[in-house]
């Protein structure tokens, strides 16, 4: 709602030049000192997904903030996408590039159930570099990317546009 989204553009704070010259830096953390706030985040998180998903999968790190609690109101499963070396054994993972060099994140073997449709939720959307490759180990196992969802998308960087080959619905909370 408007309301939420002022809200938040209230609360969010812009760091110029962090972590890198030229780069707005979005911090969130004061959100999680406003527990209403919170609350009405996770709400509005939770109503776009209501009924059309089996599982939630959220990205390290500043996935789990939002992500859990979104599955625990949905009342479905959350299964954790990690960075590389995290998880014991068995694990499926995925490479993808950065803008210097590549990464891979991993999940557990078995947690994804083939046919699952799959919410795959991320703080940021930035240049949907990460959420590609999370999108790339859902579909590995046999999940159904139906849905992806965001506090924040950055216009700009047209990650939404990378991840229109997943025939998915995406939400935003808000943009910048
Ligand atoms: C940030 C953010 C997203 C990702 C978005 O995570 O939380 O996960 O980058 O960027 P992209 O759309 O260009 O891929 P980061 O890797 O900084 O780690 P963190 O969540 O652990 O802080
Ligand atoms: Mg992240």
């Amino acid at each position: 709602s408007k309301e939420l989204i002022h809200k938040l553009e209230q609360t969010i704070q812009n760091i110029p030049d962090f972590p890198q010259p030229g780069i707005q830096f979005k911090d969130i953390t004061p959100i999680f000192l406003n527990p209403k706030l919170y609350e009405e985040v996770i709400e509005d998180l939770a109503n776009f997904s209501r009924g059309k998903v089996d599982a939630v999968c959220g990205i390290e790190s500043r996935g789990y903030l939002f992500g859990i609690a979104i599955a625990v109101a949905l009342e479905v499963p959350f299964i954790l996408i990690r960075k590389k070396g995290k998880l014991p054994p068995p694990f499926v993972s995925e490479k993808y590039n950065l803008e210097y060099g590549t990464s891979e994140i991993e999940m557990r073997e078995g947690q994804l159930k083939p046919g699952q449709r799959i919410l795959i939720h991320d703080d940021l959307l930035a240049t949907g570099g990460t959420t590609e490759a999370a999108a790339r180990l859902v579909e590995k196992q046999g999940g159904i990317v139906s849905e992806f969802s965001f506090l924040i998308g950055l216009k700009d960087l047209n990650g939404a546009e990378r991840l229109k080959k997943f025939n998915a619905e995406v939400y935003t909370v808000l943009e910048y």
